[in-house]
């Protein structure tokens, strides 16, 4: 998939930006403070339906403006689509072709976006459900039984936790249908958890080959050695005391393992950022080996983020995937210069981005 134009209205600083992109390399050089992530952030939201930089919907509209709008027109095996969305205070519109969407999901569906920002190194160092959320992106879009079999189970556990805090609630009526969601959950994921090993454990020896032999393990979110339904008679009145479920597919985590440690505690930040990058690119292959087309890649701060040697690296891996380039940087680098396919050039300033000659 690629963008073939892109409109941006009152998102953050960006007011009517709008830009016909390379199929290649787009790179976006401004000062600080110019738009440049924000770009990014644009087209993320159609990819995600929310923000990589914040939780809150309304940080991203423009102050004083009530909703932001992204169209993109992009292209799919040679076939053409308009897709967009409208954010507002409370309310959002996703669009293809000028019909409204009823889900968010099904714009999301049409727009694989992975992105590398300087916030990614918590994708080891952070929370679990950053990681979870990751490689659900990935399950969401090549495997085709994950997004109803994931609703049914967040259904059940919205319930099931809603009886939980209840005094005296039925909980038990919920966890037959929980058990059977959660364990058809975790099936799908485990399926699909070796290749993404062994994609990452690739991608790794690429960036960051002095780290040795590193490992992805995967933890299902309740105790191996036994089901999700004998796990959770075990929790009983520990569920009550806390009033949500303890075990379950929704507390699932994988991590990294190098040969001294769990790399979220033996890395520095520097190689923390290098894991990231490698994790985000192996999803691209995947999702490229399991779709027949590539995502798009954002990739935001490269110049500061990566040395020159690492530029290069992850710049000819996505060429190798045939995949379109979005990256932003303070100023141009050797690494870009040598881009060798399609590329273009863009100055950002004030909210306001120009073509700029190479
Ligand atoms: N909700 C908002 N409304 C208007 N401007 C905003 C909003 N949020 C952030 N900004 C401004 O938009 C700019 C965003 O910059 P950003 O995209 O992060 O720039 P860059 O990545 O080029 O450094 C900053 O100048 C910031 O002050
Ligand atoms: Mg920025």
């Amino acid at each position: 998939m690629r963008v073939v134009s892109l409109r941006v209205d009152a998102l953050r600083c960006l007011s009517n930006v709008e830009l016909s992109p390379a199929a290649g390399l787009n790179v976006f050089l401004g000062t600080n403070g110019a738009g440049k992530t924000s770009l990014l952030e644009a087209l993320y939201l159609l990819g995600y339906g929310r923000s990589f930089r914040t939780h809150d919907h309304d940080a991203v509209i423009a102050r004083g403006k009530s909703r932001l709008t992204v169209f993109a027109e992009i292209e799919r095996f040679g076939a053409l689509e308009r897709v967009g969305l409208e954010r507002g205070k409370s309310s959002w519109r996703a669009l293809s072709n000028g019909e409204v969407l009823a889900e968010l999901g099904e714009l999301v569906r049409r727009m694989p976006v992975l992105a590398f920002a300087p916030e990614s190194h918590s994708l080891v160092s952070g929370p679990s459900e950053g990681r979870r959320r990751f490689f659900d992106w990935l399950m969401f879009h090549v495997e085709p039984g994950f997004s109803a079999t994931a609703r049914r189970y967040a259904r059940c556990l919205r319930q099931r936790n809603a009886a939980l805090k209840l005094d005296g609630g039925d909980f038990d009526v919920w966890t037959e249908q929980l058990v059977i969601a959660g364990e058809e959950l975790n099936e799908l994921r485990c399926r699909h958890f070796p290749n993404f090993a062994a994609h990452t454990a690739t991608a790794l020896s690429r960036f960051l080959p002095e780290m040795g032999d590193i490992q992805l393990s995967f933890a299902r979110g309740w105790r191996d050695d036994t089901t999700l339904a004998v796990r959770l008679a075990e929790l009983g009145d520990r569920e009550r005391d806390v009033g949500h479920t303890l075990a379950g597919p929704h507390r699932a985590n994988w991590q990294i393992l190098a040969r001294t440690g769990e790399l979220k505690d033996v890395g520095s930040r520097g190689q923390q950022k290098l894991v990231a990058l490698a994790v985000v690119t192996a999803a691209a292959e995947i999702f490229r080996e399991q779709t027949g087309h590539p995502p798009v890649i954002l990739l935001d701060d490269v110049t500061s983020e990566l040395d020159g040697e690492h530029q290069q690296r992850v710049l000819a891996h996505c060429a190798s995937l045939g995949a379109q380039l979005w990256v932003t940087g303070t100023d141009r680098s050797p690494a870009l210069d040598a881009w060798q396919g399609d590329v273009a050039w863009f100055h950002v300033e004030h909210g306001a981005v120009r073509r700029a000659t190479a």
